[in-house]
């Protein structure tokens, strides 16, 4: 069939043709935007789910909704070894300026600016990374002790001060949040820790790897009273067919009811597998219907694109002893994935395990489920890593 027409979009990021089953998180969302204009309290929203389930489509849309509920949005990716500060000075920056635009003369915008202007300061940037043609004066004291704990809250503070006064709401999204450091992490809920006791209208909505609870509560332990952690994951199988037969219907295209079966048998429900399956089995169905004939001819060309792409950006960046403990989690067998069992399966004390697993933390390959557990953020990353790495080297 044409691919021209073919509506499915796998990719990071790339919108999918119909967002099916995250109905309860937008609701989540619509209510905390309502809320907060109105001065009520809510819990500010972290999404987390492994890689490819659709955070960054979710957060996308969130942010759709931000603007039509009258919010001023900005919208950040952290990055990995990339600060903070660096991040999100120049989009607090827009945004302030936009802001200034258009309230004309308020005190209250022209402090938010002079607090940024004393924020980049401490945080030593050269000013003249963001300072283009303004004459702000920077003002001495407040957000530029160089402690990120102190500093943010202040900005954060002026800004949804100066929100408050312009009657509008900001929302800031961040997408990635698990690359941020402790303190970092730190910064943020302290900042909307005290932003929410001065009821100002500001949220924060962030997207991240199920390792981001973990961090956050290493970082403050009461985030969990600030933040509702909503798990973004797989789609139900009446989800999954949804996502994949109501697109193919607007085009006039159906599937087999065991093509649908089949795909999700692959996928387990992970959108961006599913998005796989059905842009790869549309572009080599011959009519419209794809059959599940379609579906089984198309799968290993699936499987070496995902291979090639999907399962490899982070791979190859590993060091073989990293691979092989990656492997050592994904042998059969031990259906158990506690460090203990790695550690005998790859015949090694465990707690020369803990650089090694810390570093795969870091780099973002595994998390801790519970205490003393280890799971891939990929989902089946484990068939992926037995046809790289056939055999565990021990
Ligand atoms: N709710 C959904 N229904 C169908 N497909 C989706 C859904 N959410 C995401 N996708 C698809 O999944 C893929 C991955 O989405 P993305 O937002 O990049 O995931 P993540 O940020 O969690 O890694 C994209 O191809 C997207 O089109
Ligand atoms: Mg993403």
């Amino acid at each position: 069939m044409d691919p021209i027409k073919n509506p499915f979009s796998p990719g990071a990021g790339s919108p999918p043709p119909e967002l099916v089953g995250r109905d309860p998180t937008l609701e989540e969302a619509r209510v905390l935007f309502g809320r907060i204009k109105q001065k009520r309290a809510e819990k500010s929203i972290l999404l987390t789910g492994l890689r490819g389930v659709g955070k960054t489509v979710l957060l996308n849309e969130i942010e759709r909704l931000a603007k039509t509920c009258g919010y001023q949005t900005i919208f950040i990716e952290a990055h990995e070894n990339k600060e903070l500060a660096r991040l999100i000075i120049p989009h607090l920056r827009g945004l302030l300026f936009d802001l200034d635009r258009t309230s004309g003369a308020s005190d209250k915008v022209k402090r938010s600016l002079a607090l940024l202007h004393s924020f980049i300061g401490a945080v030593r940037l050269r000013a003249s990374d963001f300072l283009v043609e303004d004459d702000i004066e920077a003002e001495k004291g407040t957000a530029d002790s160089g402690d990120l704990e102190v500093d943010l809250p202040n900005l954060f503070i002026a800004i949804g001060e100066a929100a408050e006064d312009l009657k509008t709401a900001v929302a800031i999204l961040i997408d990635e949040i698990q690359y941020f450091n402790q303190k970092e992490l730190g910064s943020l809920i302290m900042a909307m820790h005290k932003v929410q006791q001065l009821q100002l209208p500001l949220v924060l909505i962030g997207a991240g790897l199920p390792t981001l609870p973990g961090l956050a509560g290493d970082s403050k332990t009461y985030a969990e009273r600030l933040f509702s952690f909503p798990n973004i994951g797989a789609l139900s199988k009446i989800d999954a067919n949804r996502a994949l037969e109501d697109p193919a219907k607007a085009a006039g295209v159906t599937f087999e009811p065991e093509a649908l079966e089949e795909i999700y048998r692959l996928t387990q429900g992970y959108p961006y597998f599913l998005q796989e399956w059905a842009y790869h089995s549309w572009n080599k169905s011959k009519e419209s219907l794809i059959t599940m004939k379609v579906v089984q001819d198309t799968t290993s060309t699936v499987i070496t694109s995902l291979d090639q792409n999907f399962f490899r950006v982070r791979f190859d960046r590993l060091t073989p002893t990293e691979k092989n403990f990656l492997r050592a989690i994904a042998e059969p067998g031990s259906n158990s994935k506690r460090t203990a069992d790695i550690a005998t399966a790859l015949n090694i004390k465990p707690n020369t395990l803990s650089p090694i697993r810390s570093s795969l933390i870091k780099k973002g390959m595994i998390y801790s489920p519970a205490y003393g557990d280890i799971a891939f953020t990929v989902p089946l990353f484990d068939e992926f890593i037995i046809r790289e790495i056939p055999n565990l080297k021990t």
